[in-house]
Formats: structure tokens, sequence, C-alpha cells
């Protein structure tokens, strides 16, 4: 299955090779969108200088040799020398009904690789702010992405499980009793079991002594330790699971790699890139510098392989993460979906780890940077107090807006059927609008805008699929589109053809850019279309069966992108709205 622009950009690179000379069989044809047609051709204007040709005679030129008699309806040379094409609405016809009958929806499947990607991780025993929420969403559609590409993608949930935080976590733990209510806080609110040990840590030098013993105790692994360690970790996962299935987000268990699981692996580290000369001892602690990485007064930025205590920092374990990936995992690309403020952090592992011989230069490494998101006043969103706000506050509180919009809507659903909508359409609006802008931007949290059913929001597209489900209403299942019944006449079938025709080229530069974005933009222009199609186009009312027929495959065939597309987003498409 291909786009349209996939069939002609061959045929125009073997014109300008017959205009020109074989030299230029592989340039650029340069196919871009057109106001005065379907797609424009700016070869011409590209290549004048270099063939010492004017731009509208080489125009002239390319088109003796190119035949796009099946394919277009029109050649023009225009302008300066452009050539417009406009494409014949039996080839877009038969180009439609190649995608209606394929169950991948135009979407390729890629030479596959092994992609590990780094995302969500959050802090055992820590609140989950909304930071990680936007790594969640992200990295999750991202995951889901690769995957859909034919990828092998392996989930890395990079959780923080250990340093000196677990020093006093573990001791409140243990004076409080392991199953006492406040243990289960763990669960339920971590922010209140952190900040109650915080307290004691601050406010109790007796204590802060006992938990900074408790420190080295969890780093000489003692067993009681490691024990009520492991408590914590528990109670935390099946917090990070609430959020998570609360989400409809992919990760499991299974995908659970956090700091601790490359304890061992951090002392050969060290001393492997100390003996490869690349760390040095500085101060006592063992540090790489790297060129072009300075900071204020150009003083170089060091990265802390070991503390001058002995401790292990952050650079260690994400050293040790690339090692993981590459060697163990076999990765080919890998990804990490973090804050942007992270950014001088990781540039300078990757740049050790190339040094060390850890990252090849065939494995493609990626910095997802994940923006912040703001509150009203435009700082980072907190709780009127100043603490960090609970994710789980702020879904739930989606949700309820979103009730009350279906209490409104649908007084006549059932009790069930609305909360569940409801969940539906609060969670997706919230996934939407991390989705829906760039991932290394700021956004402010505003539950109103996300919620709006109109414009570039999930509730619009989600509104958008339901709509077009309510056309095959009183039939059992939504009709495999007719691939042999679709011919377009109007100029608003070849609008919405022409958009389903580019999902799948869409869904891989998703895969390729890693820019959930523009596949949003794409499902947001795509509900246009359909609404401009559906606005001029009768459908169960059309003139004849034969166009009935054709406009009921290009609805399936819409609700089927659109739907395939939301999943990729992770958003989930309700029966009804
Ligand atoms: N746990 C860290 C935090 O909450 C994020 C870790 C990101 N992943 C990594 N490989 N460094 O800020």
């Amino acid at each position: 299955m291909v786009a349209p622009v996939e069939v002609i950009a061959p045929k125009v690179q073997s014109a300008i090779a017959e205009a020109l000379g074989e030299e230029y069989r592989d340039v650029d044809p340069v196919l871009r969108p057109s106001q005065f047609a379907d797609v424009q051709v700016n070869a011409a204007l590209a290549l004048a200088k270099k063939a010492g040709v004017k731009p509208r005679d080489l125009a002239a030129k390319i088109v003796e040799h190119l035949d796009l008699s099946a394919e277009c309806e029109d050649v023009e040379v225009s302008g300066p020398g452009f050539l417009n094409l406009t494409f014949k609405n039996e080839w877009v016809s038969s180009l439609v009904g190649d995608l209606a009958g394929d169950d991948r929806l135009g979407v390729p499947v890629e030479q596959r690789q092994n992609i590990p990607i780094d995302y969500s991780a959050p802090n055992v025993a820590k609140e989950m702010h909304v930071g990680h929420l936007r790594t969640t969403i992200v990295g999750d559609c991202l995951a889901r992405t690769l995957e859909h590409l034919g990828h092998h993608v392996i989930r890395q949930n990079h959780v923080g499980d250990w340093g000196t935080p677990f020093g006093m976590l573990v001791e409140h733990l243990l004076e409080v009793g392991e199953d006492s209510a406040e243990a289960h806080l763990v669960q339920t609110d971590p922010n209140a079991f952190y900040q109650a040990a915080r307290g004691k840590f601050d406010g109790s030098p007796d204590f802060a002594t006992r938990a900074r013993a408790r420190v080295v105790k969890l780093q000489a692994g003692d067993p009681e330790t490691l024990r009520l360690w492991g408590r914590l970790y528990d109670l935390s996962k099946s917090y990070f699971n609430t959020v998570y299935s609360t989400l409809g987000v992919t990760l499991t268990d299974d995908d659970l790699a956090g700091e601790s699981t490359y304890n061992d692996a951090l002392p050969g580290i060290c001393a492997d890139l100390e003996d490869k000369g690349i760390a040095t001892v500085d101060d006592g602690a063992l540090v790489v510098f790297l060129d072009g990485f300075t900071g204020r007064d150009d003083r170089p930025v060091p990265l802390f392989i070991r503390k001058s205590d002995g401790g292990y920092g952050y650079g260690t374990t994400d050293m040790a993460t690339v090692k993981h990936r590459v060697e163990t995992l076999e990765a080919d690309r890998i990804l990490y979906v973090i804050g942007v403020t992270q950014s001088l952090h990781l540039q300078m592992v990757y740049e050790t780890a190339r040094r060390a011989g850890y990252l090849p230069e065939s494995v493609e490494v990626e910095h997802i940077k994940i923006g912040s998101v703001l509150g009203e006043d435009r700082k980072i969103l907190k709780t009127r107090s100043g603490a960090p706000l609970r994710l789980m506050f702020l879904l739930d509180e989606a949700v309820q807006h979103a009730r009350a919009y279906v209490d409104r809507a649908r007084p006549e659903l059932s009790e069930d059927t609305r909360a569940d909508l409801a969940r539906q359409v609060g969670i997706g609006a919230v996934k939407y609008a991390d989705l829906s802008v760039a991932h290394d931007s700021d956004y402010v949290f505003d539950l109103d805008r996300m919620l709006a059913l109109t414009g570039n929001t999930g509730p619009y597209l989600q509104y958008a699929a339901a709509r077009i489900r309510s056309i095959f209403r009183g039939t059992e299942t939504i009709p495999a589109p007719d691939a042999s019944a679709i011919t377009i006449t109007e100029p608003a079938e070849r609008d919405l053809a022409l958009r389903l025709l580019d999902f799948g080229s869409m869904v891989a530069q998703v895969g390729a850019v890693y820019e959930p974005h523009r596949l949003c933009t794409y499902l947001f222009e795509l509900a246009q279309s359909f609404s401009g199609f559906y606005e001029n186009c009768p459908v169960l009312k059309a003139e004849s069966e034969e166009v009935k027929n054709s406009r009921l495959a290009l609805c399936a065939l819409t609700l089927q992108v659109m739907v395939t597309g939301l999943d990729l987003l992770g958003i989930e498409a309700p029966e009804q709205m």
C-alpha cells in the first residue's frame, strides 16, 4: 500500500535522469503540498543552477520525459518553474480501494530493530508528579507506534529505587510498622509517607543518624534492610500500577529496570573508565571531563562517576543503562524519554559511553526531551500550598469533569455506561493534551480546554469517531470497508481520500522523528476532512445505491484509521458519546 507521492516521486526522478543525465538519478525530486494542485514538484528550481538551465525550461524538459497519464489529469508548469500535479479521480479511487483492502491501513512494516525505550521512571516511595505524567504518556505512545511499525520494543522503567533517601524511608517504615496504615500510604499517597520521613529526618538528629547508618547497611546488602527496602518497593509498585492502569499505559512489572538493578555493574564501570583514562580522580571523586561541556565562567562541567565518599551517582547508573542496553538487549536504537532539563547530563553520558566503547556509532541514541506542565500562573504545576500535585488527584479531577459533561449530555445512559464513558473521555483528554503539543515545549494544565468538544482535543476526536460509528448503528459490527465499492467524484470525497492515504507515512514519520504531536495534527485534520465530507456528501440518503456504498466504505475506512491512530496515541475510542 502506498501514498500517492510514493508512486509519483520515483517517476519524477526517472524523468530528471532522462532530462539531465544519469548522475541526477538519485536527487530529491522535492515534492511538496500545493495550494493549487494535489502536489507540487520543485525539482526544477532546486536543480536549475547546477544544471545550467533556466528553471522554467528545465521544468518543461522534465515534463517531456514524465509519463503520468495513469495518475494525473493535469501536469502544469507554473510560476518560476514548479510542476503542479493534479491526480485523476480514478487513480485516487483505486489507491483508496487498495487502502481499504490493506489490514495495515498503509502502515509499513519496517526492518525489525531492537529498541529499548526508557520512560516513565517514577521514584519509589515518592509521589509521581506531572513530569512523570508526560514521560509516561509520550514514551508509551512511542512504544506503541514503534511496535506497530514492526520493531521489538523493550520497555525500560528506570524507577528511582536506590540512593540516600532510602535510609530515611526504611527507618521510617520500621518505626511506623510494616503493616500499619502509615506504611500503606506508599500505595495510596506516597507523598504523605515521604514527607513524614523527611520531617523526622530534618527534625530529629537521632533519627538522621540512624537513617545514615541505614544507608550504609543497605549498600552493604544487609538482608533485613534489603527486605524492608523490598517492602517499600512492592508497595510503590502497586501505586505505580494503579496510575498505569488508570492511564491505560502498557507498562507492567516486567518492564521494571530500576536504578538498583545496575548496582553490581557500577564498580567495574568505574575501574574500566579509569583504566581507559577517560575518568580521572579530582578532589577525591572520580569524574569525567569532556571537551565542550562547560558551565559558567567556562569552567568544565564534570560527570560524576564515583563521589568522594565512594558512593555512585546518577551518571554512573546511566552509563550502566547504556552498556546494558547495547550489550545485553542488543539495541539498534535507544530512546530516553526524560525531562529536557536532563539534556546536558544525557549528552555527557552518551559521549562518555561512545569513548569507552559502550555505545558503537552504529547504535543511535536519542533523548526525547520532555517539557514541563505548568499551572495557570505559568509556573510548574503545584498545589496551593506549594506541594507537588498528586497525579491521581489530577486524573480523578479530569474524570469528574468529564462525568459532569456526560451526565448532562447523555442522561439516558445507564450509570455504568456513563461512568465508563467519563473515564474514557477524561483520561483521553489529559493524554491528548499532552501528546498534541511538541514534547519539548511546556503547556498549561487547563481541564476546561482539554475537555472542550471543539478544537484540537481528545474529546473532539473521540466524538468524531463515535459519530462515524453512529452511521452504522443498527448493524451488528462495522463492516470492513468494501474496497471495490469506492468511487471518488466529489471534492470533499477526494479531500478525505487523500488524507486517508497519508496515514501510513504519518505513522512511519512519528516512529522516525519521535513526535507524537504530528499524529495528533493528522487525526485532527482527518476529522475535519470527514466533517466536510459528511456535510457535503449525504451517505445514507445518497442518490444511488452505488454512491451510498462507496461513501459507506469511506466512512468505515475513516473510522478504522481514526481508531487505529487513537490507539497508537493510547487513547480509547468510545462506542458512543
Ligand atoms: N527517576 C528520575 C526522576 O524522577 C528519572 C529517571 C530517568 N531515566 C534515566 N535513565 N535517567 O527524575
